[in-house]
């Protein structure tokens, strides 16, 4: 797969840029760990998005080490790094995608009137010279460069257009223009590309990119129209992760363009039968749940429940349906699960529903499946996905569950007997507290003393019927480190349990991170 020139770029192929792991993991307690990263990596490669935005290199050691292994492991997309417009950031940006067969140093510097005087304290003037320092500087070390606006919809029309003309001359290959508030409204943001388009000199020998932030519910539309307006380049992200409301969804700009080619004559490479895999992998890894009615990856995107649109898709699904669920890699696998069925028929079960899993981890899963089996008379597929998101979402295991045994009930206190293995050696103890789930947590705190506090606890019943498991989700919090954990089970305070102890080897595994302080002056 090669990122297409400028003249193919002309010709209606829109480049995806996917930037799940660089601004998708800086919403709060998305984080990703080293292992995490490569695995999705390899799954937006086989789904042949062209640019991977797999970090910001400076930003931390894990940042950097994220951006090398990717580098290293990913032959067909480009592998790109963000920089600042600053000598060590695009230098420590270079030297993490040196080992990449096609890489891209994409540096950013603000251009807004708000940016400027209350962050970089720089004139135009001086945020101009930054970007002919920066963009040239990177050009000395990467063919392929990027070169970003950071809050260009708020910036004054006639220094955005300095600032692009001079990153184009110092060597830009592609000049995104974000809307980092997400301010927008569909109209300006694509006469703002197609005036800078038509009037700044080179415009047409570079490519120009859209991305954009969901504040206002508008990221996808503002995409589709800066690509009408002659945008070749779309920044996106798996479930349109992000900070604040997030980035632009990657599944839905992509369905759009091949949904309605028809009204818009332009098209990504991207196969779309990974995109339930993708999403189903980003949210169990981050812990970030798909809302149910969410475009094209919630679990109601493809379910018809009405009479009189079920009487309508029995007769011809075109009646309701604008897209197959198998466009998106949801496969309609009529198979019914339950204790005899066999680990071919599982692994079947797996892929029509969007997973594909090494033979480790399908090992284990069967093996989660036939107790799950065991104890429940039907087994749907929603428990199925439950299962899997569940061992995805699990790093390494310093700690586990042994045995939990509760007393609950009208007289309290209630009392959790728990021992956990930690470290391979076992430990018990009995911790008393204001309810089933305290005394779960307080027993959990004693036998492994952290400092963490309890963000997010959130119970949901996977299916109906007083035999569904619980989903549970867990988030903690410890010297702004945010880690997630999800766990499923039959019984709600074995899953709290279990959630709560993930979260907690998460927390352990996962890097330190913290964003690097905004610079406040270029260096250049
Ligand atoms: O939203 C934004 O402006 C960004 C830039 C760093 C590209 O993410
Ligand atoms: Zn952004």
């Amino acid at each position: 797969m090669n990122v297409p020139s400028s003249t193919d770029a002309k010709a209606g192929r829109v480049i995806v840029f996917d930037t799940t792991m660089r601004d998708g993991e800086q919403s709060p307690g998305a984080s990703m760990s080293l292992d995490e990263k490569l695995e999705l990596a390899k799954i937006l490669e086989d789904m042949r998005v062209d640019v991977i935005e797999a970090g910001f290199p400076i930003a931390s050691n894990g940042d950097f080490d994220a951006v090398r292994r990717i580098s290293q492991i990913v032959t067909e997309s480009t592998i790109c790094g963000l920089a600042r417009a600053g000598v060590a950031d695009i230098e420590r940006c270079a030297e993490a995608i040196k080992p990449a067969r096609r890489g891209r140093i994409h540096t950013f510097i603000s251009t807004s009137p708000q940016h400027r005087d209350h962050i970089l304290r720089m004139s135009p003037a001086d945020v101009i010279d930054a970007v002919t320092g920066s963009v040239a500087h990177a050009r000395n070390l990467c063919d392929d460069v990027e070169w970003s606006a950071q809050d260009a919809t708020r910036t004054e029309r006639d220094v955005l257009r300095r600032c692009v003309e001079a990153a184009i001359r110092a060597g830009a290959k592609t000049i995104n223009l974000p809307d980092t508030v997400g301010y927008s409204f569909p109209a300006e943001y694509g006469a703002m590309f197609r005036d800078l388009i038509d009037s700044v000199p080179g415009a047409d020998e570079v490519v120009f990119s859209a991305h954009c932030h969901n504040d206002l519910g508008l990221a996808v539309a503002n995409s589709l129209a800066a690509v009408q307006a002659g945008a070749r380049q779309v920044e996106l992200a798996i479930n349109g992760i992000g900070e604040r409301a997030g980035n632009c969804a990657l599944e839905e700009v992509v369905m759009a363009l091949k949904v309605r080619g028809d009204a818009l004559p332009y098209y990504t490479e991207v196969r779309s039968e990974h995109i339930t895999r993708a999403s189903r992998y980003v949210s169990a890894i981050t812990g970030f749940p798909v809302q149910f009615n969410k475009a094209i990856v919630g679990k109601n995107a493809f379910a018809h429940e009405a009479g009189i649109h079920q009487d309508g898709m029995l007769k011809n699904a075109e009646t309701y349906e604008i897209m197959r669920p198998e466009d998106v890699g949801q496969g309609a696998s009529n198979l019914v699960m339950g204790k005899h069925s066999g680990r071919h028929a599982f692994r079947e079960k797996l892929k029509g529903l969007g997973y594909e899993l090494g033979q480790n981890a399908l090992n284990e899963a069967f093996g989660r499946f036939k107790d799950l089996a065991d104890k429940k008379k039907t087994v749907y597929d929603d428990d199925i996905i439950a299962l899997v998101d569940d061992a995805l979402a699990r790093g390494a295991e310093r700690i586990k569950v042994k045995t939990l045994r509760v007393i609950a009930g009208t007289e309290g206190p209630q009392e959790a007997h728990m021992t956990l293995v930690i470290d391979g050696a076992p430990v018990s103890t009995v911790a008393t507290g204001d309810g089933p789930v305290d005394a779960v947590f307080k027993a959990i705190k004693a036998l492994a003393p952290h400092e963490a506090e309890l963000r997010l606890f959130q119970v949901h019943a996977v299916t109906e019927g007083a035999d569904a498991q619980a989903k549970v989700s867990v988030r903690l919090e410890e010297d702004g480190r945010i880690a997630t954990g999800l766990a499923a089970d039959t019984d709600t305070l074995v899953a709290s349990a279990t959630a709560y102890v993930n979260a907690l080897n998460n927390l352990f595994t996962r890097r330190e991170k913290s964003a690097p302080e905004p610079m406040t002056a270029s260096g250049f």
